[in-house]
């Protein structure tokens, strides 16, 4: 017999069916690293999102715990725990979204860069169990660093033969998250706040386009000064205060089930789901790039230009671009060889 908490299949096809007659829709959903620091809250939050009828959660540490802990939450979802890579297969098949925040993550005076040795190989197996049992699904990539992990993953895929760019989205929303905080200090309300976020996620590639901001406000070079620090510097500045702990998870979490859902809504069939992530691109010479882009039923519709910018913004640009590109060729060599 299953453990308890593990539901089986004629469970998962009640609740489908109470669903059904509700007429909701109902999405699968699978976390890769749910465990962790960002993994265990950002399972409970999809466990509470209404569109998702399925949730798995798959880790090599610590699953069966995590997942008899949160299928106790009175919320439509049916919960089923894989613990360790014999148990990947089952965990990726039948999934619409992959969210995978599995890999290590940043102490003090570490740059995201210096997880690339862990972290690529994770991600790479984790992308070859994708390719193998979900081809088609949508895959949120929030694993450390995201300027490579996201051309590690499209290199697996397009080795298996499966990579359908509009699929694959490195998860940059909690650079908007932040920056529409941030904001605050400007008297805005950050609810009301749009700030996009391009380029990519680390360091002078987080570029914060403080002259799109909705709704439109003035800055003083001070306060642009102020705010792109702070923006591009965020994760350093949880890092720090965690002491050794870790890097920023709950608010990673938030800004994960955010992106989730946008990409959810797009499944759906919503009209104007449109959020900043890290994706394959021709906005510029480079082939991936972080800018606005509207979900749809197949992942990505549209890919949003740049916008026009400021003399700031476009040396920030220049800035991002020389990086970036050293961060995408070293995940592609990774796979490439
Ligand atoms: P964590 O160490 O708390 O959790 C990571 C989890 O991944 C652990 O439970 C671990 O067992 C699991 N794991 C390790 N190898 C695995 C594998 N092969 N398969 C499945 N699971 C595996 O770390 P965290 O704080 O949750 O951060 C996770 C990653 O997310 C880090 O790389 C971090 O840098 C990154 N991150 C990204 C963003 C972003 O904005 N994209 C924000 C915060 C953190
Ligand atoms: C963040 O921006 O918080 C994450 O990328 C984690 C980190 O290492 O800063």
């Amino acid at each position: 017999h299953p453990p308890k908490y593990q539901m089986e299949e004629s469970s998962v096809l009640r609740r489908a069916n109470c669903r059904a007659k509700g007429g909701a829709p109902g999405f699968r959903v699978a976390i890769l690293g749910a465990a962790g620091g960002i993994g265990q809250p950002l399972a409970m939050l999809m466990k509470m999102n209404p569109l998702v009828s399925v949730l798995h959660l798959y880790d090599v540490v610590n699953a069966p715990g995590v997942t008899a802990d949160i299928s106790h939450m009175d919320t439509g979802a049916v919960v089923r725990g894989f613990l360790g890579q014999q148990q990947l297969e089952a965990a990726l098949t039948g999934m619409d979204l992959v969210i995978i925040p599995a890999g290590v993550p940043r102490k003090p005076g570490m740059t995201r860069d210096d997880l690339f040795k862990i972290n690529a190989g994770i991600v790479k197996t984790l992308c070859e169990g994708i390719a193998k049992c979900c081809p088609r699904a949508i895959v949120n990539l929030i694993s450390n660093p995201v300027n490579s992990t996201v051309p590690i993953a499209a290199e697996v895929f397009k080795k298996a033969g499966t990579y359908d760019p509009k699929r694959l989205l490195g998860v940059t929303m909690l650079d908007v998250v932040r920056a529409n905080t941030f904001a605050e200090v400007l008297g805005l309300d950050p609810r009301d706040v749009d700030v996009p976020v391009v380029g990519g996620h680390a360091g002078v590639t987080i570029l914060p386009l403080l002259s799109q901001v909705k709704p439109p406000s003035s800055f003083t070079q001070e306060e642009i000064n102020y705010l792109t620090d702070r923006i591009q510097n965020g994760g350093t500045e949880v890092v720090e205060a965690k002491a050794g702990a870790g890097s920023a998870t709950l608010s990673m979490a938030y800004a994960a089930v955010k992106f989730a859902d946008a990409c959810l809504r797009g499944l759906r069939g919503d009209a104007g789901v449109v959020e900043c992530a890290f994706v394959s691109s021709q906005v510029t010479e480079l082939p991936f790039f972080a800018t606005k882009v509207r979900l749809g039923r197949n992942g990505i519709d549209e890919v949003y230009s740049l916008g026009p910018l400021n003399e700031y913004e476009r040396i920030g640009l220049e800035k991002a671009k020389k990086e970036l590109a050293g961060s995408i060729e070293k995940g592609v060599s990774f796979i490439r060889g």
